[in-house]
């Protein structure tokens, strides 16, 4: 073949080669197959990623893209003239098409410049050839139809090279050599970075300017990420993990914890499964038992300091003291704690809750900001005061109501639960990272189980509003645990979590198995919210009913559900507010130094 140096054995060319090749200026025969070649010879200003990747995927296309380093100096006086031509042309045009044409040519070949200038980026000509092939003429003209769409679709210009289809059939064969025709009909100076972006594996990838690498995306490159970077669609920090058990939904926020840890964010963890205390005390932090542990306890008594200092909800408790908020809260502790309590009951309840409050001095309008954790009552004071009152009471069914009441309050302080709610707060924490363990709840009942979460959730809120400039994350692992469609208010104080959050520098985590407990009819409305307003959502392996629901609620993509479907650990879809991003998540040493080991998923 001209031009043609390989050396290569009669013999075997004889075997390889078709039986019959002939060119023509209609196109190439190919033993029973028909082809023809083009070029491009027009690109736009700029392409789209994946564009080489459009254009070799047509039917019965055979592509080769080639880029040919060029002297700087040369290519550079070219494109000045070239700049400084349409540019006169552009003052001298009198049609406004054409004016428009030649300035916007002006304008690319500028940015070219400027891309060489200030990113130091490589110039060269860049190939395309392309060869169409059908096994009939009318099956070739259907392909080449295609390609011309395409390729004219992407807004370049495609043409024919009718008297050197030998050239073109040369350049595209596998010798690695373009012949001297076909650079200089199909080469055009172009940047390094729009041939390489040709590819659809050289995507952009994800890179925030700030943050640290959290995975690395699917062709392998670093996906650098900043929780807190706000954008058109990232308003919020709130993480959502999803996945079936053991496909990394732990490890992959105990590695976005470590990193947040290290950037100074501070942190509560809620653990349910005791599997987030190696990482809390190798990172020096405060482990603390919420199930009956010393230094765990919350008296549901205290009143909480109001902390709502936004325009929005001052409006909303405008002239409601602490202890008013605080019966609202109480309200539903009790109905979460207390399984066969009547409204009846919680009225006399309510009462009783006020005169305790009353003799212990606090009243509606008193600052309870100033009282330490000793000034409160707590339920045995409760239970001292239904008593007491029982013994002033005349009206029989009111008598029979009270009976009701010292029977529950009392199993509160006698029974196993005692060591949970009858007593004065013991959590005090100035910890960058704590761990509120709640492994040991398991022992306690559903309902035990829920009034104390609902604790811990209003306690957490408590430190996030604190300091409206500190950043802090809060994580529910398992957070289907706090769901109860019966009361529903833990969930509704999650939600609100999530949508006030923001407004404190905070950033809410949840993480849960399954979002079918989320979606329950009773608690829709606060579930599906949890799950959608956060701007970052992870998903790992998941099937069956699970994953249809994933892909109902998040409205993806086939090839999403097909990612999370494989079921391959550490790799998954990762939303960051309106993208979606397929994900491996790699542990550098130093971090799975901290992250595994422990106790977790399995
Ligand atoms: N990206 C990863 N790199 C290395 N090991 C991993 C990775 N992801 C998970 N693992 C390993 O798999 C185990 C299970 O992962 P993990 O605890 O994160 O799962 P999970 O989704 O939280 O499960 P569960 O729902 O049961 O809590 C971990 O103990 C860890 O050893
Ligand atoms: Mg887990």
């Amino acid at each position: 073949m001209k031009g043609c140096k390989t050396a290569i054995n009669d013999n075997l060319l004889n075997i390889i080669s078709p039986m019959i090749l002939k060119f023509s200026t209609k196109g190439i025969q190919i033993g029973d197959n028909l082809a023809r070649c083009y070029i491009i010879n027009k690109y736009p200003s700029s392409l789209e990623y994946g564009w080489l990747g459009k254009i070799s995927n047509v039917q019965g296309v055979v592509m080769i893209n080639e880029f040919i380093p060029q002297s700087e100096g040369v290519l550079i006086s070219a494109l000045s003239e070239n700049i400084k031509s349409n540019r006169q042309k552009a003052v001298s045009e009198t049609d406004d098409y054409r004016k428009m044409q030649a300035e916007k040519r002006a304008l690319d070949g500028q940015n070219i410049l400027k891309q060489i200038e200030e990113k130091g980026e490589s110039i060269g000509l860049m190939v395309n050839i392309m060869l169409v092939l059908g096994n009939s003429e009318e099956a070739l003209r259907k392909n080449c139809e295609r390609l011309t769409n395409t390729v004219i679709g992407l807004g370049c210009n495609v043409r024919q090279i009718p008297f050197f289809q030998e050239d073109g059939f040369i350049s595209i064969s596998p010798y690695g050599y373009t012949t001297d025709i076909v650079k200089e009909l199909a080469g055009r100076v172009s940047l390094l970075s729009t041939y390489i972006g040709g590819y659809f594996n050289s995507s952009e990838g994800f890179s925030d300017d700030e943050g640290y690498y959290f995975a690395k995306d699917i062709n392998g490159k670093l996906m650098i990420m900043d929780l807190w970077k706000r954008n058109g669609d990232r308003t919020n920090s709130n993480i959502v993990a999803v996945g079936a058990p053991g496909k990394g939904k732990s490890t992959a926020i105990k590695k976005i914890i470590l990193n947040e840890y290290m950037l100074g964010t501070k942190i509560l963890i809620v653990d349910p499964e005791r599997e987030y205390d190696k990482i809390v005390k190798d990172l020096d932090g405060d482990w603390i038992n919420l199930g009956g542990g010393e230094k765990g306890n919350i008296n549901p008594l205290e009143i909480k300091p109001i902390s709502l200092d936004d325009s929005e909800e001052e409006k909303e408790f405008d002239g409601v003291g602490a202890l008013a908020l605080h019966l609202q809260n109480l309200e539903v502790f009790f109905s979460l704690c207390l399984s066969s309590i009547t409204e009846r009951q919680k009225t006399i309840l309510n009462e009783n809750l006020i005169k305790l409050y009353n003799e212990f001095g606090i009243y509606w309008d008193t600052n309870t900001s100033n009282l330490t954790s000793k000034d409160f009552p707590i339920i045995s004071d409760l239970y001292n005061t239904l008593v007491k009152n029982k013994e002033l009471e005349e009206d029989k069914q009111t008598i029979l109501d009270y009976n009701d009441l010292i029977l529950y309050i009392g199993n509160l302080i006698n029974g196993q639960d005692q060591f949970l709610f009858n007593k004065q707060t013991s959590l005090f924490t100035e910890s960058k990272i704590v761990c509120l363990d709640t492994y040991d709840l398991n022992n306690s009942s559903e309902r035990i189980k829920k009034a104390q979460y609902f604790n811990i959730i209003s306690w957490c809120w408590q430190q996030m509003t604190k300091d409206r400039n500190e950043k802090i994350m809060l994580i529910c692992d398992e957070a289907y645990l706090l769901i109860d469609p019966e009361i529903p208010q833990t969930l509704i104080g999650l939600r609100n979590i999530a949508k006030r959050c923001r407004k404190y520098e905070g950033s809410l985590v949840v993480i849960s198995q399954s979002i079918i407990d989320f979606l329950d009819p009773r608690i829709k409305m606060y579930g599906q919210a949890l799950l959608t307003l956060p701007c970052y959502k992870i998903f790992l392996g998941s099937d069956g009913k699970d994953l249809q629901e994933i892909v109902d609620v998040f409205e993806l993509k086939q090839i999403h559900k097909d990612i999370i479907q494989a079921g391959v650990r550490g790799r998954g879809l990762l939303i960051i507010g309106s993208k979606h991003y397929i994900f491996n998540m790699e542990l550098a040493d130093y971090e799975a130094k901290y992250i595994l080991g422990g106790k977790g998923g399995r």
